[in-house]
């Protein structure tokens, strides 16, 4: 008895151990406000200026979605290895601060901008003072709104990943737009009114339902088609988890099958699982979409509780804003000749995202489709790895 105590104890404290080199390896857990104070005061650590380098201003939305914690230290990662001083601030997506904390980063001295924007509308009066002192600015994932202070836009192709969404869909069904005789019910679950991409999401998925929704193939019971009545303020999963609830229990209590929940991201997507989980008794394996393979959403398709994410390699991006930094540190206007010197597949594009003053030069890389077929994939990127268990992915690093 007393070897199997002795035992289970060893057992215990490797598993624990395990634990801590994977928490320790992924990137700074979600959202408590511990975390995003560390973070503050990780980015007012007074910039180092480089001895006769140049420094560079980070500004993410967040910590509390995993992603950008994952943007965030690629991002510092890629810089310092190339020889800047970076400054990182993430503002617990709260506008004002990420006001102040850009400001302060002017006032610092910083060369170079790259903001993630947590409400693309509002950052306007900062970055023109940026650009009065001649700090060219790159947004960063998401398309900073009237201000010409913006040189560049770094993102995904963000219509596609609502079309890769809607694809997924159709593909995983077998949908047929002249056969009519089999019908679905689906909701939709959309991003963060302020986020400029949650729109190209939205838009993405639905233009490429549509004829199906048309032909009476895919109904809507709730009757919420528009992106406004399923937008999800800061992409929060508690929201995305009541705003499901109360569409199950408005729409569906009465054994109306819900077969798709179509969720524009994985913080959505959490709390659409979770409320079907808890409140759905439909039967039925709803499908459910998402994007950015967050660790907790890829545990989820691997339990086939979310069928798809949308990957966005983010070290990529990160990768991509180096060279493009570079390029405008060294006075150069980049353009399509850019492409030939990043390691990622990127479009060049001088036509899509108008930020009301007119269009931004955009490098777009290409986001793809994840499900539980093709988990290794993401092992193959280098970036993730299977956990202890060989059941589920973690991040490396
Ligand atoms: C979007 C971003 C997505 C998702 C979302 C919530 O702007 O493009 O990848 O992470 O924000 O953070």
């Amino acid at each position: 008895m007393k070897k199997l105590i002795a035992l289970l104890l060893a057992v215990v404290m490797v598993l624990g151990l395990v634990a801590c080199g994977s928490e320790a390896s992924a990137p700074a857990a979600e959202g408590s406000a511990a975390a995003e104070g560390s973070a503050a005061a990780e980015g007012s650590a007074a910039a180092p200026a480089a001895e006769g380098g140049q420094t560079v201003g980070i500004a993410m939305p967040t910590k509390s979605l995993e992603r950008w914690n994952r943007d965030g230290e690629y991002l510092k990662n890629e810089f310092e290895a190339a020889g800047y001083a970076v400054e990182l601030k993430y503002s617990d997506n709260d506008t004002d601060q990420q006001n102040n904390d850009i400001a302060n980063m002017i006032a610092d001295g910083v060369d170079i901008l790259i903001v993630a924007a947590i409400d693309g509308e509002s950052l306007t009066n900062t970055l023109n003072e940026a650009k009065e002192k001649g700090i060219p600015v790159i947004s960063y994932d998401r398309l900073i709104m009237n201000t010409d202070a913006i040189s560049y836009y770094v993102s995904f192709d963000n219509y596609t990943v609502g079309v890769l969404q809607g694809q997924f869909v159709i593909d995983t069904l077998g949908l047929d737009v002249n056969d009519t005789s089999k019908t679905y019910n689906i909701e939709f679950t959309a991003g963060d009114p302020a986020d400029n991409n949650a729109g190209y999401f939205f838009n993405g998925a639905f233009d490429t339902l549509k004829p199906y929704i048309d032909a009476g193939i895919l109904n809507i019971p709730s009757g919420k088609t528009t992106f406004e009545q399923v937008a999800t303020p800061s992409w929060s999963t508690d929201t995305a988890l009541e705003n499901m609830q109360n569409t199950l229990a408005s729409y569906y209590s009465d054994g109306t099958i819900l077969d798709i929940a179509l969720c524009s991201n994985d913080s959505t997507a959490l709390g659409v699982a979770q409320a079907i989980q808890s409140d759905y008794n439909g039967g039925n394996t709803p499908i459910i979409t998402g994007q950015d393979g967050d660790i907790a959403n890829l545990a989820n398709v691997v339990d086939g509780i979310q069928t798809m994410t949308v990957y966005k390699n983010v070290s990529d991006e990160a990768g991509v804003t180096l060279v493009l930094a570079q390029a405008i540190l060294k006075g150069e206007t980049p353009d399509a000749g850019l492409l030939s010197s990043l390691k990622a597949e990127a479009a060049y594009d001088t036509e899509s995202y108008d930020n009301g003053t007119g269009i931004i030069p955009s490098y777009l890389l290409v986001p793809w489709t994840v499900t539980k077929d093709n988990l290794q994939d993401l092992v193959d990127t280098g970036l993730y790895q299977w956990d202890a268990a060989n059941k589920y992915l973690e991040t490396v690093g």
